[in-house]
């Protein structure tokens, strides 16, 4: 990718980000400029504790066509179903806050966007990448509060479909929230159109079956992987914006999560907690019957599993 300035600033698309309103709520920043969003802070009032995701024109047409094909809803509405119920302390909820969504008119059409509480943090890919110490310190608990978010996205009825570390972020206390429920559907539907994050996609999801919350857990085995590991479990050569190049990708890293095991994770991270080789890899089965079959057993398994590595020492 061409290396640009502006861009770096945050200054692209022609527009400097600070002049922009999302209904009542005023940008404060750009945070992530990505394929399919782009995220601000944002204020309302003097309060500057929001997150606006707005779609790109182009995924905005997408979500809408799928939502109106397969009669689900869109993210905003999605959120508000999993949002921490009335009484009780929001913080401690491991999802992010959906506050409201709306529609955007500009040059470039209708686009939808989604209000919610803003997260002081890190995203857990870069934390992973960086070896961030807080990661390191709370890897853990975060991977419980991981578990107890998809828990209540299961218990209400959906799938969440696209759980990866870039969905995962972690506060600069050390709290982890689930984020980015854009693909979250009901359980049971099956989708044509194959969509999630290739390096995180169950055999199931690969083959457009019907997805069910075990669908998920494969999916969280590979996050675990990746947090306990500093790596994924599949790795491909093919990386780029380039269609041909995608497709390539896409079926290399299929048909590895279809036949391939994953490298044993002790072998790549000799500190491991004890207990823990064991959940990543039954949580990583090809069959969905022989994983977890459902976040009650998993919650279960990862309350055992103890600070120690697995050679004694301390593991954080
Ligand atoms: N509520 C939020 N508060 C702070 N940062 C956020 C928030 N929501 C998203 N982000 C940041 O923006 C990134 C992209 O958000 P996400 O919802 O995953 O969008 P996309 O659908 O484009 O992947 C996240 O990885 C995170 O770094
Ligand atoms: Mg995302």
């Amino acid at each position: 990718m061409a290396f640009s300035l502006m861009r770096l600033l945050g200054l692209s698309a022609g527009d400097s980000a600070q002049n922009r309103r999302f209904g009542d709520y005023q940008v404060v920043k750009l945070m992530h400029e990505g394929e399919k969003s782009c995220v601000y802070q944002a204020r309302l009032g003097e309060e500057a504790a929001f997150a606006i995701k707005a779609y790109r024109p182009g995924y905005n047409r997408t979500a809408r066509r799928l939502a109106k094909r397969y009669h689900t809803r869109m993210e905003g509405e999605m959120g508000l179903l999993v949002n921490p119920p009335a009484g009780t302390d929001p913080k401690e909820h491991p999802i992010v806050r959906t506050i409201g969504f709306g529609w955007e008119f500009n040059d470039r059409g209708r686009c939808y966007y989604i209000v919610q509480e803003y997260l002081d943090g890190f995203n857990t890919k870069h934390m992973i990448a960086c070896e961030h110490p807080l990661l390191k310190q709370r890897r853990l608990e975060a991977a419980r509060t991981v578990a107890r978010g998809l828990g209540i996205i299961h218990e209400r009825g959906f799938v969440h479909r696209d759980l990866c570390t870039d969905n995962v972020l972690m506060t600069r206390d050390g709290r982890a929230k689930l984020l980015d429920l854009g693909f979250m559907a009901p359980i049971g539907l099956s989708f044509r159109e194959k969509s999630g994050t290739p390096s995180y996609m169950s055999p199931e999801q690969f083959q457009a079956k019907p997805l069910n919350p075990v669908s998920d857990i494969y999916s969280f085995g590979v996050v675990l992987y990746e947090i306990f590991t500093g790596r994924l479990p599949f790795l491909t050569p093919y990386n780029s914006h380039n269609r041909d190049l995608m497709m390539r990708r896409m079926g290399d890293l299929m048909r590895q999560h279809l036949r391939n095991p994953p490298p044993p994770p002790s072998s790549l991270a000799p500190d491991l907690p004890q207990g823990m080789e064991e959940i990543i890899l039954r949580c990583m089965e090809k069959s969905p019957e022989d994983r977890y079959q459902g976040v009650r057993p998993l919650m279960v398994a990862l309350a055992q599993v103890g600070e120690k590595g697995q050679n004694g020492r301390a593991s954080v």
